[in-house]
C-alpha cells in the first residue's frame, strides 16, 4: 500500500506556510497618549488598571507562574491595545483575550477580566474608530472621550460621553494619539 504521509519537503513547505501565515496576520498592537495642551493630562500615557483606563500611572497586570517558568511573560508595566476599529481589545495574551467596554450607567471604560465574557447589562462595546496618520494615528470613541476625577498621583479615569449622562464639569477632553508596537504588553490586565 502506498504511504500518505507527506513527505519531508513537502512537511517544510507546509511549515513555511504556516510560518508565512502567521507572521501577515500577528496581531498589530498599539499603544495610546492623550493629548490636551496646556492640562494637567497632556502627554500621559494610557493605561489599564483595576478593570479601567486610566490616563496616567501604570498598568496592573498579571502572568500565571507556568508562563513564567517559560520566560513568556511580557516584562512591561504598559498597556497597548488592538482592534480599534469597531471593537477595541486589551492588548492582553492570556486566551480569549480581554475586551473593552463602556459602562451604560455612567460612561467608564472598562475591560473584561481574564477567563471571563461578563459585562454589565447594556455594555457598549462597539463605536471605537482608529485612523491611521503618517506618525502615529488617532483611537476616538464616536461620542468623544473624556479624563475625569483626577486622583492624588494625577491619574484621571476615561470615560465615553453618553446621551443622557451628565458628566462632571471637571473633565476633560482629550485626543488619543496611537503608536504602533509589535507585541502584547501584558499576559493579563487586572
Ligand atoms: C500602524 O499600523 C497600521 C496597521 O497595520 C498601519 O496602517 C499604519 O501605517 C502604521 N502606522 C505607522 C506610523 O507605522
Ligand atoms: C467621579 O467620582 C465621583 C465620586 O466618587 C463619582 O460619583 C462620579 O461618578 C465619578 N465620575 C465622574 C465622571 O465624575
Amino acid at each position: 500500500m502506498k504511504s500518505t504521509s507527506p513527505t519531508p519537503t513537502t512537511t517544510t513547505t507546509l511549515l513555511a506556510a504556516i510560518l508565512l501565515l502567521i507572521s501577515t496576520t500577528t496581531a498589530q498592537y498599539f499603544a495610546a497618549i492623550a493629548i490636551r495642551s496646556a492640562s494637567p493630562l497632556h502627554l500621559q500615557t494610557i493605561e489599564a488598571r483595576n478593570e479601567r483606563l486610566w490616563i496616567g500611572g501604570t498598568s496592573t497586570h498579571y502572568c500565571p507562574q507556568q508562563v513564567q517558568a517559560l520566560h513568556d511573560c511580557p516584562n512591561t508595566h504598559e498597556t497597548n491595545f488592538g482592534g480599534g476599529t469597531g471593537v477595541l481589545y486589551m492588548g492582553a495574551i492570556v486566551p480569549g483575550g480581554q475586551q473593552v467596554y463602556i459602562d451604560p450607567t455612567c460612561g467608564a471604560v472598562m475591560y473584561t477580566q481574564a477567563h471571563s465574557a461578563f459585562m454589565p447589562q447594556g455594555a457598549i462595546i462597539d463605536g471605537w474608530t482608529l485612523s491611521q496618520g503618517e506618525n502615529f494615528g488617532v483611537l476616538g470613541w464616536q461620542g468623544g472621550l473624556v479624563g475625569c476625577n483626577e486622583t492624588a498621583d494625577g491619574s484621571w479615569e476615561i470615560y465615553a460621553q453618553l446621551p443622557g449622562i451628565q458628566l462632571s464639569r471637571e473633565c476633560l477632553g482629550f485626543v488619543a494619539i496611537t503608536v504602533n508596537e509589535t507585541k502584547a504588553d501584558a499576559w493579563q490586565y487586572t
